[in-house]
């Protein structure tokens, strides 16, 4: 059955969708693309030569088009009122990081996935990348013994116009800084990886983007209740962009970008390389043959095949809610200055967006409202990890 994609949505992260659904063949075909200016969508269907309809009204586009997947790629703040149109209009969502800007917007995009029985996967293009997926593997494989302690360097640089972009540098429609936004690629991983920590304590601040009310730096320590800890440090002033995870387990450090290391210690404590195991772990990890599609089209490829076949999502929406649920209890104790213990419920403050974005400081005045960039090629988080 070739299914029949429409795009939500046509701004700098549209092209990575184009080419996902491009890249499973007859299996898939975009049949339209929304944006709030017929002109942009018509430019993103021009420019991949496509054979679709530009829309302005993505209700319109979902009744009009026949489509049976939704890409939602909009800012944030409408993520949760389309995708539930969506998913209540007979469609299957693939729904752009962050889910949505509060846990509550996450509930309720979970709630009507379980109502309609429709699929809800959330893009966490990083766990489609071959050595993330292999270091996932192996760390799940007991070779590297027990998660002792995990180490996430988020670090970014993006300069002050980036906050030109009007929805961009407001809590009220980008939901929240460098945590949110960009370390959600990190933070996904971390969930994924190590599993939900059960305290958090965090700060955050803003260093370098006066244009912005929200932080451009953050720095969080997690307990977890193995007693394994996790640290992750998020920022958008770091030239070169060098973004780490590292995992300390018992018998062996395992690192993204790819490294591994073993000791044995001697007599005295002191560490011998375990060469042994340094061959073991490197041969599993070779051994194990490289994914058939990666980034956004491992994405689209996995809702396919948990449409047609029952597979199970790689990211569906209860990892985007984690992941959310982390980047909200690093908000609430930086906020409060105090640790957080999770899990955050309903009666929370930080469980809705009003919540959230009136607890949070407000750095700076936000000052520019372009609508769009005039040269807007971007780089993924996934171009910094492979
Ligand atoms: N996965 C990644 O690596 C990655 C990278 C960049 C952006 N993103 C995410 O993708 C989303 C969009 O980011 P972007 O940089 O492409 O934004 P953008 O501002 O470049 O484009 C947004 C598009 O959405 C359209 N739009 C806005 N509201 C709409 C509505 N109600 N109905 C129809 N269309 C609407 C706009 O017209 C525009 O075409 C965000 O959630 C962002 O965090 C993800």
């Amino acid at each position: 059955m070739q299914h029949k994609v429409l795009l939500i949505g046509a701004g700098s992260i549209c092209p990575a969708h184009i080419q996902a659904f491009g890249a499973l063949g007859d299996r898939a075909k975009v049949v339209g693309i929304v944006a709030r200016h017929t002109e942009s969508a018509r430019q993103a269907i021009e420019a991949a030569g496509l054979d679709a309809v530009a829309y302005t009204d993505y209700r319109q586009a979902i009744e009009e088009s026949g489509c049976d997947i939704v890409s939602v790629m909009t800012p944030p703040d409408s993520h949760c009122e389309i995708t539930v149109w969506a998913l209540e209009h007979g469609c299957h969502v693939l729904v752009e990081k962050p889910m949505a800007p509060s846990l509550a917007e996450c509930d309720t995009m979970l709630d009507a996935a379980r109502r309609t029985g429709n699929q809800l996967a959330v893009v966490a293009q990083s766990r489609c990348l071959t050595p993330i997926w292999r270091t996932k593997q192996l760390l799940d494989s007991g070779l590297p013994g027990k998660l002792l302690y995990t180490q996430v360097n988020s670090l970014w640089y993006r300069g002050r116009s980036y906050y030109d972009l009007a929805w961009r540098g407001s809590w009220a429609t980008e939901g929240g800084g460098c945590t949110l936004v960009h370390a959600v690629h990190h933070i996904d991983l971390l969930a994924w990886m190590a599993g939900m920590p059960r305290q958090v304590t965090a700060m955050i601040g803003n260093v370098a983007h006066t244009n912005s009310e929200e932080e451009d730096l953050s720095m969080a320590m997690l307990r977890f209740d193995d007693g394994s800890f996790a640290q992750l440090t998020a920022n958008l002033v770091s030239h070169g962009q060098k973004q780490a995870l590292s995992f300390a387990c018992e018998n062996a450090v395992l690192e993204i970008p790819h490294a591994l290391s073993a000791d044995t210690p001697q007599e005295n404590g002191f560490p011998r390389e375990n060469t042994a195991l340094l061959t073991e772990l490197e041969a599993a990890y070779a051994a194990m043959p490289p994914l058939a599609y990666e980034g956004h089209a491992g994405l689209a490829d996995n809702l396919l095949r948990a449409v047609d076949e029952g597979a199970p999502l790689i990211s569906d929406g209860q990892a985007g809610r984690n992941t959310m649920e982390l980047i909200m209890a690093i908000y609430k104790s930086a906020s409060e200055n105090a640790p957080v213990t999770l899990p955050i419920t309903p009666d929370d403050p930080f469980y809705t967006r009003t919540g959230v974005q009136t607890r949070m400081p407000h750095f700076y005045k936000k000052t520019g409202f372009l609508s769009q960039f005039t040269h807007n090629e971007i780089t993924l988080a996934s171009s910094n990890m492979g």
